[in-house]
């Protein structure tokens, strides 16, 4: 097994509410091993940005928001490093991309001068050799023109070429963990297979370890090693993608499953889980899945499972499964 980059242990984090704190995660465990990808999934507001902005040390100011249990990166624990080694870490040796890079990009600032910004600040190469990096990265990424491209707004481009922008950005850097936050959401379909490919050849490249963090199982099809499954703020199941795929354990994942629409199923109606995500802490006891599960044993909904091996490291929090 490769050595693990980063480790997240029993990582929980509530955010104030009027009255009280409520449990937007709860007791996150997972690892990624150097060079990795490993995928982190689940509907929208079960938990996957916020799990990530803790790792990104990025969570909002400790009056609104408090996260407990240990990050560690290489060994080194991220909640007790203070704010100017975070932000070193953060600059050097983790990034991450968001679904809509125009919340990351300055909209006033030529994209080739954060570019330049982004080289700027791990090392201090002459402007020339800025400017000649600046060029050759923004066509790495693929984008045409890439000396007019760099005197560009933001705003002046389309939303492929500015998730190219931020990929580039990403690069200049050579972290040694990428954070993608469902980056081909915001996109059409064809730009997406287009980022997501750039973003695999850039890994194979960098050899960096990546978290992938998507709502769709299609996306970790062709470029996770091992997936994480998250609902309501806990890990529901985490497998290798080929056990996953052909065996998934949890019913939650199995309706995931089914939710990816495919050329066999063309023509019928889409399937889609019954309800939506309960709102953080609105389930006190059982399995937090239970009141949308099709199997639901009265147990289910009275008691919480616990996370466990099921096979040879494939993890399932589900009563039902054995
Ligand atoms: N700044 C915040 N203040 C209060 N609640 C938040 C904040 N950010 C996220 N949450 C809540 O935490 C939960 C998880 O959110 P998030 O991590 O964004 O979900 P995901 O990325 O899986 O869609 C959601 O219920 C969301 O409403
Ligand atoms: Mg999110």
């Amino acid at each position: 097994m490769s050595k693990r980059l980063i480790e997240v242990k029993d990582l929980s984090i509530q955010f104030r509410s009027e009255r009280s704190w409520v449990t937007a995660v709860s007791r996150v465990s997972f690892h990624i091993g150097a060079g990795e990808t490993v995928g982190l999934v689940g509907e929208s507001g079960c938990g996957k940005s916020v799990s990530s902005l803790a790792i990104m040390g990025l969570l909002p100011d400790r009056r609104t928001c408090r996260a407990q249990g240990e990050i560690l990166y290489e060994g080194r624990d991220l909640f007790s490093c203070d704010r100017e080694s975070m932000r070193r870490i953060r600059g050097n040796r983790i990034s991450m991309i968001f679904q809509e890079p125009m919340t990351c990009l300055n909209p006033v600032v030529p994209v080739g001068k954060q570019i330049a910004e982004a080289i700027r600040l791990h090392n201090r190469p002459d402007r020339r050799e800025i400017d000649a990096r600046v060029v050759s990265l923004l066509a790495m990424v693929g984008i045409p023109d890439p000396k007019g491209a760099a005197k560009r707004y933001p705003f002046e481009l389309s939303g492929g070429m500015r998730q190219r922008v931020m990929i580039a950005m990403v690069m200049s850097c050579s972290p040694q963990l990428l954070i993608a936050d469902e980056p081909t959401t915001a996109l059409d379909v064809t730009i997406q297979a287009q980022i997501l490919d750039l973003i695999r050849g850039m890994k194979e490249k960098s050899g960096a370890a990546t978290l992938m963090i998507t709502h769709d199982l299609g996306v970790i099809a062709d470029i996770c090693e091992r997936v994480i499954i998250m609902y309501a703020g806990q890990v529901v199941e985490e497998a290798e993608k080929f056990e996953l795929f052909d065996h998934p354990a949890h019913p939650y994942t199995a309706a995931l499953l089914k939710s990816i629409p495919s050329l066999s199923n063309k023509g019928k109606k889409l399937y889609s889980i019954r309800g939506s995500v309960p709102s953080p802490g609105s389930i006190e006891k059982g399995c937090v899945f239970a009141p949308r599960c099709s199997l639901a044993k009265p147990r289910c909904l009275a008691e919480r499972p616990e996370l466990r091996d099921i096979a040879g490291g494939h993890l399932c929090r589900c009563w039902e499964v054995d």
